[in-house]
């Protein structure tokens, strides 16, 4: 039986309900733990004083936002880290740092358990649980609505008969989670995809076509592959997100509608925001596109699409991560300059990119006066690039194509 929990606490209805169960189930103290990843936190000292009302010891505010955007974002970054081509991972690179910040709290007051509000049915179950297992084997976890669900009526009936405290009724149908890098919407009318989304479900951007008749334009300016200024203005990434998604919110940039396959088999209805995400990634792959060779260009969206399954899958502790994570970070090193966006009504265009890193070479590209290009150069290389096709040819030439095979 564990003595001391430390309870991931959102402050919503299901973790403030859920201090007092646990306190009481268990017969042990509680300490409550909320990590600051970049949500709206308003309302947070009721929260709080919520959390030691309902029972708990004490209830901690952990800023992790520069944590976030530095640990996790900025490999995310790098690597263009989005799940099947939609997803770019909010809500899934939060989760390896709330473990990590729930076991360095447990480890601090002496806990030996940490609590967590996920249902059985999510990708955050295994995210958290994964990272606090990597981290801390020893740490008994407690997962009170996998062992012991209750409905929503259920809750409401337990924090009565127990006179808990409760948050104000929310506004929003729909389970939501928010944090620096995006927004997540699901279940109710969303739930399912035969439904069109309805302009409630969205919260950080405007409709398209409520968005400005005249375009937005800005300026990124990037290092190592990494967003570094905005505008010229060179920011703190934490900052620089923040103004982007306001930014490209208001133009109706970074609404996404996927149908996903979860980790544990199902597929589920998610609606996304995430407008920084959606202009800093389109910026970064046409700078990318200036200053990587070729086969780096072409190497990468393998490794990358690893890397976003992994995070996706909970295993960011695991050691083939930080190896894709060294791979990312190798490749990304040339990835310097500037990109011009602009916004306009939902779409992203890349406008210019330069770079003093470009490998883009006008004296060999031109067309114009000026041109370096060895042409005579390419009838050699095409006699021996083509040399392959040209010796099948000839020696198959009785059954060419696709009669070959039989
Ligand atoms: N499907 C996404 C993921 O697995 C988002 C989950 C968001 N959770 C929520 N309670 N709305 O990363």
């Amino acid at each position: 039986m564990p003595n001391h929990i430390i309870l991931a606490y959102s402050g919503g209805l299901d973790t403030s309900v859920a201090v007092h169960w646990l306190k009481h189930h268990h017969n042990a103290k509680v300490t409550c733990a909320l990590v600051d990843v970049g949500q709206p936190l308003e309302g947070i000292e009721e929260a709080k004083a919520r959390a030691l009302s309902n029972g708990a010891e004490a209830c901690h505010v952990l800023d992790a936002k520069d944590a976030f955007a530095n640990e996790y974002l900025v490999p995310a970054i790098q690597a263009n880290a989005v799940y099947e081509g939609a997803y770019p991972l909010a809500t899934a690179l939060a989760r390896p740092l709330i473990a990590k910040q729930l076991v360095e709290l447990a480890q601090t007051v002496g806990a030996d358990a940490i609590a967590h509000g996920c249902t059985g049915k999510g990708n955050d179950q295994v995210r958290i649980e994964c990272g606090i297992h990597a981290l801390a084997p020893e740490i008994q976890v407690l997962a009170p609505q996998r062992s012991h669900p209750m409905t929503r009526d259920e809750v409401l009936r337990y924090a009565d008969e127990h006179g808990l405290q409760l948050p104000p009724i929310k506004n929003s149908p729909y389970s939501i989670d928010e944090n620096l890098w995006g927004r997540s919407a699901e279940g109710h009318d969303i739930e399912d995809p035969a439904n069109a989304v309805p302009e409630a479900a969205y919260a950080w951007t405007v409709s398209p076509q409520a968005a400005p008749d005249v375009p937005g334009t800005l300026q990124l300016g990037f290092e190592a592959g990494v967003p570094v200024a905005l505008d010229g203005v060179p920011l703190h990434l934490t900052t620089l997100i923040e103004k982007l998604n306001a930014f490209a919110g208001q133009h109706g940039v970074g609404r996404i509608d996927h149908m996903e396959n979860r980790l544990v088999g199902i597929k589920t209805r998610e609606v996304y925001e995430a407008p920084a995400a959606i202009a800093i990634l389109a910026a970064k792959q046409a700078l990318e596109n200036l200053t990587l060779t070729r086969d780096e260009a072409h190497l990468k969206p393998h490794m990358e699409q690893t890397f976003a399954n992994l995070v996706y899958d909970g295993k960011w502790f695991h050691p083939v991560k930080d190896a894709v994570q060294a791979f990312v970070q190798t490749i990304q090193q040339n990835v310097c300059g500037t990109v011009t966006l602009q916004l306009y009504k939902g779409n992203v265009t890349v406008l210019s990119t330069s770079s003093h890193l470009a490998l883009f070479d006008e004296a060999l590209a031109t067309y114009k006066d000026g041109d370096a290009f060895h042409h005579q150069a390419a009838e050699g290389f095409i006699e021996l690039w083509s040399l392959p096709q040209v010796l099948a040819g000839k020696v198959r030439k009785a059954k060419p194509g696709i009669e070959a095979i039989w």
